[in-house]
């Protein structure tokens, strides 16, 4: 779609909405009050709206209630159910509402984009800009655009842009307040212009904005997911090779990632990637892609699908035979459910995933998270949960680590040996310290490495800050 010039004048300190208070809506809401912004939170959860305006954030993300309460203090944040109010209040709005994956296919679950984009348009009676920002298929922008013109009582006035988000959970403070980039789909000056005023302090800091047409900004976020989707189970894939050459996925890793051209982000082996996104995006691109008859370019996705969901059956295996070979009535301990650290969020949990697997094989499970218990009790009420890792691992027959918290990663070996009735452990995310595990009569496997490999510092980058990654 081409750029088209404008004289119609920005709002150079716009006021904001944002529809869908979830991850992504609340800490976008949040962080854009504490930049100086009016902001008005939407969600059509009246539970949602309830415990953000008083202050509590309804799911943890580190640093953020405290940049909620400092948000409400200001006076520059509320949150509503009410459209009309929103409709008449935002200069720009920003719809961040949910696009899982439909329950009967691959693809996304458009329903709640269609009814956030439609309770605007009905109701807005000036020229605004509606700006998405949830991950979605390519050319929903556009077929959008043409729903807006129709519905709304100033047409073609309601203008859209797409403002794809690349926050990752554990850090969507730093990552919204301090973006690696910002990417405006726009199709006027007009919008690009309106864009730049809603993200002026953070422009402010060099950060650098890729100017895209809508399809290109659409496209953007699903191809950088699936280029680090693929990036994980490449090395999960090596990571099968190396269960039957005798070789070390954990060595492999370490050496990979010093070539500067391939790096040691995302190179890190185990039980691979889930989350809200991740899974659910490379789906959505591939039956997305065979729609519009390029299938085969993005075929591989397929492929980089099913590395991934052999990696949960697997770990599995491993603790089976790291128990003899039946799992039936075996005590085990399982540590994490949230997809990864610093989240409670169980959307799609390799975790959880696994921990269902042994259930479901007869062990005897007992699941323990420092966050996501209450989250992973809801979705799966026939697991069992503890309220600490010593009641989880207390009288053990094998331990699996599914979620790489500090707080299992930095345990010590000696003091859990006494806890469990045997020391045995399966390392799913390769965190921790297998010689020391060893050291203290621990039976240590991970994915990937030899009964006896010794302990490889996995190359780090600064901004992984634990081995999962995921968005
Ligand atoms: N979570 C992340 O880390 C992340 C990162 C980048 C992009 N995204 C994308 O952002 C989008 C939102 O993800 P999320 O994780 O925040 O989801 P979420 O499920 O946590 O939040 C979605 C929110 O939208 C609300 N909602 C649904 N329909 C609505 C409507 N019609 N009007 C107003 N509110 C409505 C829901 O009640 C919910 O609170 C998705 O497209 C996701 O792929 C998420």
């Amino acid at each position: 779609m081409p750029i088209t010039p404008t004289t119609h004048p920005i709002v150079e300190h716009p006021r904001m909405t944002v529809i869908g208070t979830g991850y992504l809506g609340a800490t976008h809401a949040i962080c854009m009050a504490n930049l100086g912004y009016d902001v008005l939170g939407v969600d059509v959860d009246a539970r949602k709206v309830a415990e953000l305006s008083a202050g509590r954030v309804p799911f943890f993300e580190p640093g953020l209630p405290e940049k909620l309460k400092e948000a409400l203090a200001s006076g520059r944040l509320r949150f509503t159910t009410d459209f009309a109010l929103a409709a008449d209040f935002g200069d720009v709005h920003f719809v961040c509402v949910g696009t899982p994956q439909a329950a009967d296919s691959p693809a996304a679950d458009m329903r709640y984009v269609i009814a956030a984009f439609s309770s605007l348009a009905t109701r807005i009676t000036r020229k605004v800009l509606l700006v998405g920002k949830s991950t979605v298929p390519i050319g929903t922008a556009a077929r959008l655009t043409e729903m807006v013109h129709e519905m709304s009582p100033v047409g073609s006035e309601l203008e859209l842009a797409w403002n794809p988000e690349f926050l990752r959970e554990g850090h969507a403070v730093e990552d919204t307040l301090h973006p690696d980039r910002l990417v405006f789909g726009v199709s006027s000056l007009w919008a690009e212009q309106q864009l730049r005023a809603a993200f002026r302090p953070i422009l402010e800091e060099q950060t650098p904005v890729v100017i895209a047409d809508l399809a290109t900004s659409e496209l953007v976020k699903v191809a950088a997911n699936s280029f680090l989707a693929t990036k994980i189970s490449y090395i999960n894939a090596m990571a099968e090779v190396c269960e039957v050459t005798g070789g070390d996925v954990n060595i492999l890793a370490t050496a990979l990632g010093y070539d500067e051209r391939i790096g040691s982000r995302f190179l890190k082996p185990g039980l691979g990637f889930g989350g809200g996104c991740l899974p659910k995006d490379i789906r959505a691109f591939k039956f997305r892609a065979e729609e519009l008859g390029v299938g085969q370019a993005v075929a591989f996705l397929g492929e980089v699908d099913a590395i991934n969901i052999r990696r949960r059956v697997r770990t599995v295996d491993l603790i089976r035979e790291l128990v003899g070979g039946d799992l039936m009535g075996v005590k085990v301990a399982a540590l994490g459910a949230a997809f990864k650290p610093n989240s409670d969020d169980i959307r799609d949990a390799p975790a959880l995933d696994v921990a269902r697997m042994l259930y479901l094989e007869g062990a005897i499970v007992t699941v323990y998270d420092p966050e996501a218990n209450e989250n992973a009790h809801r979705v799966y009420p026939d697991l069992d949960f503890a309220d600490s890792m010593a009641d989880a691992i207390n009288d053990a027959q094998v331990v699996a680590l599914l979620t790489e918290w500090d707080e299992f990663r930095n345990a010590d070996p000696e003091v859990l040996g006494q806890l469990v009735a045997n020391r045995r452990i399966v390392d799913g995310r390769h965190a921790l310290d297998a010689d020391r595990y060893r050291a203290a009569g621990w039976e240590y496997r991970a994915l990937g490495r030899p009964l006896s490999s010794p302990t490889v510092a996995l190359a780090e980058h600064h901004k992984d800050s634990a081995a999962t990654p995921g968005r």
